[in-house]
C-alpha cells in the first residue's frame, strides 16, 4: 500500500479522549540511542486540533519524543524505537508498509536552532513544496506568498523574495522555517523549543501563531517554560527521566496537579 495513503487526513479514527479526537496514539513507546534508554515505556493519547505542550527538565527526554513521533529519531547516531507503538490517526507509524520519508513530510518538526537553507527567502519557502511537487515551478510565488502570510512575514520580506535569508533576526528565521514546514502540507506540527533563542517580544509572535496552527493542525509543543506552555497549550505532557508522570487538559494539570513531581516543577521548586 502506498505510505501516504496511510497518513491521509481521511484515515482519521474518533478516538474519544477528555480532550476530544485523538491525532496520537502513543503505546508502551520504549526509545533511545544504542544502549543508552530514553523513553522507558511511554503510553498517552495526543489530542486533535489542540495544542499540546511536552514539559519536563532539561535530559528528560522531550527531544527524543517528539523525533520518535515523527521518525527523524532513527536518522541520529544509533537512535532506535526498541519497542512499542506510535500510531497517527490509527496508522502505525512503524508499520511495515509505511515509508519514513512520508512520515517526517506529514508530521513537520521545527527545532529549537533554526536553519534557513542557504538560498533566498523564495527557495526556502519552497523547497519541501517543490522537491515532493506540491508545487509547480510557475506557481512559486503565490505559493511561497501563502505561507509566508501566513505566519506574518510576507509585508516584511516581499520586496527581498530572492535574497538570502541569512541576515534575518532570530524571530524571522522562526517563522520563515515555520513557513516552509507549513508549506509542506504537513498533517500535524511538532516544534522543539521554538522560543528558546528568542527574544520577548519574538516569542510573544511565535505564540500567536502556534495558537492560530491549532485550527488546522494537531500542534506539539515542547517547552521547559512552564508560562509559556500554560499560555499556549490546551493539553500536557510532564516527563521526567524518560517516563510520563502526568497528562491532562492543561487546568487541570496546573490547577490540581496529581503527582509531588509535577507540583514542584510548576512552582519552579525543581527543573
Ligand atoms: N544523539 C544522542 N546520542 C546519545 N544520547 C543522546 C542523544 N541525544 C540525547 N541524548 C541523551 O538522551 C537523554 C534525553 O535527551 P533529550 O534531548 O531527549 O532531552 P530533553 O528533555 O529534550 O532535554 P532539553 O530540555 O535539555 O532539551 C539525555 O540524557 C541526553 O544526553
Ligand atoms: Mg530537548
Amino acid at each position: 500500500m502506498d505510505s501516504l495513503q496511510l497518513l491521509r487526513k481521511d484515515t482519521e479514527v474518533e478516538i474519544a479522549t477528555a480532550a476530544g479526537p485523538t491525532a496520537f496514539e502513543i503505546d508502551e513507546l520504549t526509545a533511545g540511542y544504542r544502549e543508552r534508554r530514553v523513553l522507558r515505556g511511554i503510553s498517552c493519547c495526543i489530542p486533535e486540533r489542540r495544542v499540546t505542550a511536552i514539559m519536563g527538565p532539561s535530559g528528560c527526554g522531550k527531544s527524543t519524543l517528539v523525533k520518535a513521533l515523527n521518525r527523524t529519531l532513527e536518522l541520529m547516531p544509533g537512535g532506535a524505537v526498541t519497542s512499542g507503538h506510535v500510531r497517527f490517526r490509527g496508522a502505525d507509524l512503524h508499520g511495515p508498509a509505511v515509508d519514513p520519508r512520508a512520515v517526517r513530510r506529514s508530521l513537520g518538526i521545527i527545532h529549537q536552532q533554526p536553519v534557513p537553507f542557504p538560498m533566498s527567502i523564495l527557495e526556502n519557502v519552497v523547497f519541501g513544496a517543490r522537491f515532493h511537487a506540491i508545487c509547480r515551478r510557475a506557481e512559486r510565488e503565490a505559493y511561497a506568498r501563502l505561507y509566508l502570510e501566513k505566519v506574518g512575514l510576507w509585508t516584511e520580506v516581499k520586496h527581498q523574495l530572492h535574497e538570502s535569508a541569512s541576515r534575518f533576526s532570530g524571530g524571522q528565521q522562526q517563522r520563515l522555517c515555520l513557513a516552509r514546514t507549513l508549506a509542506n502540507q504537513p498533517q500535524a506540527v511538532l516544534m522543539d523549543e521554538p522560543c528558546s533563542a528568542l527574544d520577548p517580544y519574538a516569542t510573544r509572535r511565535i505564540e500567536e501563531h502556534i495558537v492560530e496552527l491549532r485550527d488546522e493542525y494537531p500542534v506539539i509543543v515542547v517547552t521547559h517554560n512552564v508560562g509559556q506552555a500554560r499560555r499556549i497549550s490546551d493539553y500536557v505532557l510532564f516527563m521526567v527521566d524518560g517516563q510520563l508522570i502526568e497528562a491532562g487538559p492543561t487546568a487541570q494539570v496546573f490547577e490540581a496537579p496529581q503527582s509531588q513531581l509535577a507540583r514542584d516543577f510548576i512552582s519552579g521548586r525543581f527543573g
